[in-house]
């Protein structure tokens, strides 16, 4: 299967006034459509910064990334994140002031999506989500933390995004909503064809996915595919 990401040597570094950080120092890696990937290692290891590499939130400092073989450094920055890559993060960052359905609505106004078909695609990524109707007009405060990630990962499918990135999804969740989000994500990737990328902390979640790689200390180790 061809690869829809490739990580060539990348480095990066934060530097201001005081100091350099080379918080990503080297990663090889390559990531195929219809796979999920687990990346684990210590905090401060530099796996979220990897991710805003993956996202195109940062350019490498050194190295290339490859979309479908083109380097993303030559791509628009705003175009390539906007319709390759979307991220879900720990705190699910939803809109707090824009009802569910118009969070989900949302990203594809970016694109340019036309009202109704926008409407059809958001009804049907938060029923497949398990979002009830009677839960489209409310704000995401008066959701749970489950429901909130949700609603996350529907705005993040009704953009259509091939690349799926997820930093540490399940880190606010009990074991129960955090397994109902690991089964949508796999479920993206086995089922839709997509590519998903998470960062996570357990154990348990990593072994779930098809390869595991490891961060440490800036440098990314291994490709370790875990057989199913
Ligand atoms: N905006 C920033 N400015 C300076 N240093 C940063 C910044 N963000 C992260 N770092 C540093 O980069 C390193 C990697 O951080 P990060 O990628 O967040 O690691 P992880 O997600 O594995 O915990 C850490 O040493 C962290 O302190
Ligand atoms: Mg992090």
């Amino acid at each position: 299967m061809e690869n829809v990401l490739t990580v060539q040597n990348v480095s990066f570094s934060y530097r201001n006034k005081y100091q350099t950080v080379n918080a990503v120092k080297r990663a090889d890696c390559s990531f195929e459509r219809g796979k999920a990937y687990a990346i684990v290692g210590k905090s401060g290891s530099g796996k979220t910064t990897l991710l805003s590499l993956l996202a195109g939130l940062e350019l490498p400092g050194g190295g290339t990334i490859l979309f479908d073989g083109k380097s993303t450094q030559e791509m628009d920055r705003d175009a390539y994140r906007r319709d390759n890559a979307a991220v879900i993060y720990q705190n699910y960052n939803l809109f707090p002031l824009l009802t569910v359905m118009e969070n989900v609505l949302y990203s594809m106004k970016l694109k340019g999506v036309p009202n109704k078909e926008a409407k059809e695609r958001a009804e049907k990524e938060l029923a497949a989500v398990g979002i009830t109707p009677d839960q489209f007009k409310r704000f995401p405060p008066q959701l749970s933390g489950g429901e909130q990630q949700r609603v996350a990962i529907a705005r993040a499918l009704a953009a259509g995004n091939e690349i799926i990135l997820a930093d540490e999804p399940t880190g606010n969740l009990d074991e129960g909503n955090s397994e109902q989000v690991v089964d949508i994500l796999l479920r993206l990737a086995h089922e839709e064809n997509r590519c998903v990328i998470i960062i996570t902390h357990d154990a348990e979640i990593a072994a779930r996915m098809d390869a595991i790689y490891t961060m440490r200390d800036g440098v990314l180790e291994g490709n370790q595919e875990n057989e199913q």
